[in-house]
């Protein structure tokens, strides 16, 4: 709480630092990760699955956020990383991230990126198409190594989230239908792999879908997973010794709702698992988790100041100097946040007086550029600073230079303290490499 005239104004912190200080310190629109949330969900997960369950690995998946400054934490956490990208495994790289602890991922990957992942030594490959293989085979062999693969199924389970953050289905663009019989996509994947003396095939990935609340769709995959491992022994004497489970634990969009906890999705995935494994006479596989979002979401704020406000008959625009340039996500898939004003954080809600609802909407040249549709935020006016929560995950990663926008900066806060981790975008970089 800071005192402003005898007014007492609550001011929003993240990581011990002042937002509004922040601001004018490293302008707006500016992405603002608290560490110390990054760090204590990796812990979490260290406590409730890694050390909890013998022979498991945790996989970052870096479409969520990855640059440099991440992929070291990550590093430090003791976890490994999910790529999906040659500019993911670029970023890790370049970091001095671990190849043996990355994976690879991807359902359209091109030679360049097979290439690069199979000669850096990354750990696992996720075969996605059953093409990739022979391409594999083809440079590990030049590498003189043997590649460890994955492959990867779709469950054929409907998610429940947004369609577009749905994969687990069978008419999915990712991976393979999870059919065991002959002819089938992956029975044919499996017994090509088998006579490639350049691949290790070491078992099965799914991940049904992102933002879940329940354990449902984890189970089903599993159970669905467990009787295609029966299958697949029993016909192809392939052994699955390790299963990617996937990610897309949920994050809450209300910081005042508390965050769901790991164990309550890997309790159940791992009872599943061994409950599973029993009944069908299997030795349990090492289990693997890629989640992303649920590690990083909640810790990432965006700060943005107000433009203007526009009252209308029905709508008040609050206008800000960012938008779907840095966070397309709710022009995407309709994604939530809440928002307040930074230094007024504990202040009254504003109705307006004609009762229509109040927009938080971006500066693009989109109608639906819209932040929060119906949001509930202190009164704003022109220069001041308002925060979206939850907004770590598939923002920055995903941001664009629609309408020639700088891509804002990303500063790391911590005990107090904040450090730029990515510099803002200048003019220069929006024309570089450009000829007229
Ligand atoms: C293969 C795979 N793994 C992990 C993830 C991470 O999902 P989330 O960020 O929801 O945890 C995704 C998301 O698309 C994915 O496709």
């Amino acid at each position: 709480m800071t005192k402003k005239g005898c007014i007492k104004i609550s001011h929003l912190t993240w990581g011990g630092v002042d937002c509004q200080e922040l601001a004018q310190r490293f302008g707006t629109p500016l992405y603002v990760f608290d560490a110390g949330i990054i760090r204590s969900r990796c812990r979490e997960l260290r406590e409730t699955f890694l050390e909890r369950w013998p022979n498991t690995r945790v996989r970052y998946a870096g479409k969520a956020f990855l640059i440099r400054a991440m992929a070291k934490l990550i590093q430090d956490e003791g976890l490994g990383l999910d790529v999906v990208s040659l500019g993911e495994l670029h970023t890790a790289l370049s970091a001095g991230f671990p190849p043996e602890r990355i994976e690879m991922n991807g359902n359209a990957k091109s030679r360049a990126e097979i290439e690069a992942a199979v000669k850096s030594g990354v750990g696992r490959i996720i075969v996605d198409h059953p093409d990739e293989i022979r391409t594999i085979d083809e440079f590990a062999g030049q590498a003189g190594i043997v590649q460890k693969v994955m492959i990867r199924v779709a469950p054929g389970v409907d998610a429940h989230t947004h369609k577009y953050i749905a994969t687990g289905s069978t008419d999915s663009k990712f991976g393979v239908p999870a059919d065991s019989r002959e002819g089938s996509m992956l029975t044919e994947a499996i017994k090509f792999a088998r006579e490639c003396e350049h691949v290790d095939r070491r078992g099965l990935h799914f991940h049904v879908g992102s933002q879940l609340f329940d354990t449902d769709d984890y189970t089903k995959s599993i159970d669905v997973i467990l009787r295609l491992m029966k299958d697949l022994k029993a016909s192809l004497n392939f052994t699955t010794y390790e299963l990617n489970m996937g990610g897309g634990f949920g994050a809450v969009i209300n910081p005042a709702i508390p965050a769901m906890k790991s164990e309550y999705y890997t309790d159940a995935m791992m009872k599943a698992l061994i409950d599973g494994c029993k009944s069908y006479g299997l030795e349990v596989p090492r289990a693997i988790l890629e989640p992303g979002r649920w590690i990083i979401s909640e810790s990432g704020i965006t700060l943005y100041t107000v433009e203007n406000v526009r009252e209308l008959p029905e709508v008040t625009y609050i206008a800000v100097d960012g938008g779907m340039a840095d966070n397309p996500r709710v022009a995407l898939y309709q994604a939530e946040y809440n928002a307040v004003k930074v230094d007024d954080a504990d202040g009254e809600i504003y109705h307006p007086s004609n009762g229509g609802k109040v927009s938080i909407v971006g500066k693009c040249c989109e109608s639906g550029d819209i932040l929060i549709d119906d949001a509930e935020i202190q009164a704003v006016k022109a220069g001041d600073v308002i925060a979206l929560y939850n907004t770590g995950a598939y923002t920055f990663s995903m941001s664009s230079n629609y309408n020639c926008l700088m891509r804002p900066a990303v500063v790391f806060v911590e005990d107090g303290k904040a450090r730029v981790v990515a510099e803002r975008q200048t003019l220069d970089d929006i024309v570089r490499g450009q000829v007229l």
